[in-house]
C-alpha cells in the first residue's frame, strides 16, 4: 500500500511548464500574440438628414443615428482616439421599390461623404454598397413580378450606386447584397467612370444571419415579406464561403469580409490560409447587443468579453475588425499601454 507522503514523490512531475511565461503581467504582455491596434479598427456609422441629432437606437446602446454635423464631430473624436476607418449606413428620408436614394447625387451618404472628405481626416471613409436601406420592400436589388430579387438589375443598382460613393469621396466601397458578379459589376463601372483607385472590399461569405436583428431595427430594413436566403448564404455552409472569397477575389476584390464575426471564426481561418489579401471581420449588431444587455445585466464584464472576442477575431486572422464598440475599444486600449501587462 503507497502511504500519502510517497505518492507526493512518486507522480510524474512535468519537464514542460507553460505557466511559466504566465507568470507575471510584465511577462503575458511580452508573450502576448495578438495586440489591437485602434488603427485596424472601422466603425460603423448611421447618417439620417437633419441638423443636431443624435438618436438612441434602442437594441445597440451607445450607438446613434446622427445628422451629417453630429456625423462630423463623431468623425473627428474618432480620429482623435486612433480609429482607423468608418463604415457609413444611410438612412434615407423616403424609400421606393428601386432603392433610388442609394445612388442620389444629393443622397445622405453622399452629402455626408463629400462634408468628411472636406475635413480631410486621417479616416478611411467607407460606405456600404447596398440597396436595403433604400427599398420600400426591404430587400437588397429590385424585385421580380414573383417578389425574387432581380439579380442583373441589381448589379446595375449596385454599380450605380457604387460609382455615386467613389465620387462623393469613398475610400472603398463595400458591396453587401449577395447578388453573384456584384464585384465584376462594381470594378467595371468604376474604372469605366475614372474611378480606379477606388478600393473594394466585398462582404464575400456573408450568412443569412439572425444576428442582423438589431441592425435592422437601426436601418429600417427589415424585408418587408420573406427573408434574405435566396440571396445570403446559409450559415450551415463553409466550403460555399470559400467558393464565394475565390469569386471575389477574381472579380478583383482587393478586401475580403467575413460577417457575422464570432459565429463565422472558421472562415477567417480558412480565409487567412488561402489568400493573401487583407481580411476584414465584422462584429455585427447582434454580437454587439448581446454583449451589451449582459453586461448591463450584471451577468458578464462587458469590456472584457468584447476585448475578448475582438481579440479572438484579430487571432483567427483578420486584420480589420469593424465593430460597434470601436470608440470604446480604442479607449480601452490606450488606457491598458498606459500600465504595461494590463489588458486582455
Ligand atoms: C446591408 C447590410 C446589413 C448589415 C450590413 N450591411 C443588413 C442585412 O444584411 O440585413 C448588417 C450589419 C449588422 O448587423 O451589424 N445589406
Amino acid at each position: 500500500m503507497i502511504h500519502p507522503p510517497d505518492l507526493a514523490t512518486s507522480i510524474a512531475r512535468p519537464t514542460q511548464r507553460p505557466r511559466r511565461l504566465r507568470r507575471s503581467p510584465a511577462l503575458r504582455a511580452l508573450v502576448r500574440e495578438t495586440r489591437l491596434d485602434p488603427a485596424a479598427l472601422v466603425a460603423p456609422l448611421f447618417v439620417r438628414s437633419g441638423i443636431g441629432i443624435r438618436e438612441p437606437i434602442g437594441p445597440l446602446p451607445g450607438v446613434e443615428r446622427l445628422s451629417p454635423d453630429e456625423l462630423e464631430r463623431e468623425a473627428t473624436e474618432l480620429v482623435r482616439l486612433g480609429v482607423g476607418g468608418v463604415l457609413l449606413f444611410g438612412l434615407p428620408d423616403t424609400k421606393d421599390p428601386d432603392g433610388r436614394g442609394a445612388d442620389a447625387d444629393d443622397g445622405i451618404v453622399q452629402e455626408t461623404l463629400r462634408r468628411l472628405r472636406a475635413l480631410d481626416l486621417p479616416l478611411v471613409l467607407i460606405a456600404d454598397t447596398c440597396l436595403c436601406e433604400y427599398t420600400d420592400h426591404g430587400h437588397c436589388g429590385p424585385l421580380r413580378a414573383d417578389g425574387s430579387v432581380d439579380n442583373d438589375r441589381a448589379l446595375e443598382r449596385l454599380a450605380m450606386t457604387a460609382v455615386s460613393q467613389a465620387r462623393a469621396g469613398a475610400d472603398i466601397v463595400a458591396p453587401s447584397a449577395m447578388m453573384d458578379g456584384q464585384v465584376a459589376a462594381i470594378r467595371t463601372a468604376l474604372d469605366a467612370e475614372g474611378l480606379n483607385e477606388t478600393v473594394i472590399m466585398a462582404y464575400a461569405a456573408k450568412t443569412a444571419s439572425a444576428f442582423y436583428g438589431p441592425f435592422r431595427e437601426a436601418a429600417g430594413s427589415t424585408p418587408a415579406f420573406g427573408d434574405r436566403r435566396g440571396y445570403q448564404m446559409d450559415p450551415a455552409n463553409g466550403r460555399e464561403a470559400l467558393r464565394e472569397m475565390a469569386l471575389d477575389v477574381a472579380e478583383g476584390a482587393d478586401l475580403l469580409l467575413v460577417k457575422p464575426g464570432l459565429p463565422c471564426l472558421d472562415h477567417i481561418v480558412a480565409a487567412r490560409a488561402r489568400f493573401d489579401l487583407p481580411i476584414a471581420a465584422y462584429q455585427v449588431s447582434g454580437e454587439y447587443a448581446m454583449i451589451a444587455a449582459a453586461a448591463d445585466r450584471g451577468w458578464i464584464d462587458g469590456r472584457r468579453v468584447m476585448t475578448e472576442s475582438i481579440t479572438a477575431l484579430a487571432r483567427a486572422g483578420a486584420d480589420i475588425v469593424i465593430t460597434y464598440a470601436a470608440a470604446d475599444l480604442a479607449r480601452w486600449i490606450a488606457e491598458d499601454r498606459a500600465t504595461v501587462g494590463a489588458g486582455a
